[in-house]
């Protein structure tokens, strides 16, 4: 072989390399298109909303980004999120949403702030809304996203007026369900077509984001992949935490006995998690012993980790807090910028789809 015949290949080869690109990221954008429309992002990647974390900061960086960053107002009065919202709108100029726990006292207060705000999505979570909510956002001239965890609510919310759906799965970080990712996006990406469907829990790379798009799903939505973006305010020490931590040690709260059910939230295992069981013990035999009432003993049980995700994530108590974290947190190995998470997460993505090109497929 002449050099000047392995200097025209290498000539040849190059352009080629370009189209490959190209073409992969045509097939990606067709891939989530619909999410893209729906968020308004560039990216069809949801920034899920996660008490303490998601504020004006890591959310402006996501949607700045090309993603789309959500605020999380689980811990806010209506006023903190119409002050939250002002401050995030004043740090990017591309949309972004707000997740509220439909549980909240004053869900009302925080839909018509997000309405007179003009936020364009309102991602309503933990436990299935109320019709007269998902109608409020609606009218007010916001899209309404749901959480669903199984088929049958994803189909009766979009009954209700869904306008979107997030499927999360049980390896995700905070509450969770039963059941994983891998099966509910099987049981609802087939039969949801009516709405885009975004899916979370576990979703660490760009790998995993292309397989769900190409079941079916809109986009995608991750929350323990953005706990150490530079942009985060998550203390130091949780940041730390996150990076040490393989997917193992992001488990489920323990119960100890199924008369006092606990409700199943995942995250990093510290000596808190160790001290719930021990104080789970002691008043499980306060009740054996007629000491407590059941339903003292079950309040007793829920109040220890009141408070215990802000001591974590804004005082870095990441032992005596809550370290809630999904199994992806395996994948989190540095500090990086939000964008430099979305390009990565896009770059594995590409990868793959130029990989099979480059095979005829
Ligand atoms: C620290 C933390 C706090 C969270 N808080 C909330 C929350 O307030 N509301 C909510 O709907 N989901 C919350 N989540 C779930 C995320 O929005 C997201 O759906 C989830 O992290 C996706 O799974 P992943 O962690 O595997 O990426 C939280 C998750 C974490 C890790």
């Amino acid at each position: 072989m002449t050099a000047e015949f392995i200097a025209s290949e290498r000539r040849e080869a190059r352009p080629h390399g370009i189209e490959l690109r190209e073409d992969a990221r045509v097939e990606l954008d067709r891939l989530w298109a619909r999410g893209r429309e729906f968020l308004g992002s560039e990216r069809a990647v949801m920034g899920g909303a996660m008490t303490w974390v998601s504020e004006r900061n890591l959310v402006a960086a996501i949607s700045n980004a090309g993603g789309f960053g959500v605020i999380a107002s689980g811990s806010m009065s209506p006023d903190l999120l119409d002050r939250e919202i002002a401050a995030t709108a004043t740090l990017t100029d591309r949309p972004f949403g707000v997740n509220i726990i439909t549980m909240h006292p004053q869900l009302d207060g925080l839909i018509d702030v997000c309405l007179a705000r003009m936020v364009s999505h309102v991602v309503l979570a933990g436990g299935l809304p109320p019709s007269a909510a998902i109608a409020r956002i609606r009218d007010g001239g916001a899209r309404a996203v749901c959480f669903a965890p199984a088929l049958v609510i994803a189909r009766k919310l979009v009954r209700s007026g869904a306008e979107a759906i997030v499927i999360e799965g049980s390896e995700a970080g905070g509450h969770i369900g039963p059941v994983s990712t891998a099966v509910l996006a099987q049981e609802v990406l087939p039969h949801v077509t009516e709405v885009p469907v975004f899916v979370a829990g576990g979703i660490g790379r760009g790998e995993a984001i292309l397989s769900y798009l190409e079941m079916g799903a809109a986009g995608v939505q991750l929350g323990t992949r953005f706990v150490c973006a530079h942009e985060s305010i998550a203390h130091p020490r949780f940041k730390r935490a996150f990076i040490r931590a393989s997917a193992r040690d992001a488990v489920p709260s323990p119960q100890l006995d199924t008369r006092f059910p606990v409700i199943p939230v995942r995250a990093i295992a510290n000596p808190a998690t160790e001290r719930f069981v021990a104080t789970q013990r002691a008043v499980i035999e306060r009740f054996t012993r007629g000491e407590l009432s059941q339903k003292d003993a079950q309040l007793e049980i829920e109040h220890f980790w009141a408070g215990a995700l802000r001591r974590a994530v804004i005082d870095g108590d990441v032992e005596g807090g809550s370290l809630m974290a999904g199994q992806s947190v395996g994948l989190v190995t540095r500090e990086q910028s939000a964008v430099d998470i979305l390009d990565e997460l896009v770059a594995q993505a590409l990868a793959v789809i130029e990989a099979r090109r480059r095979r005829g497929g």
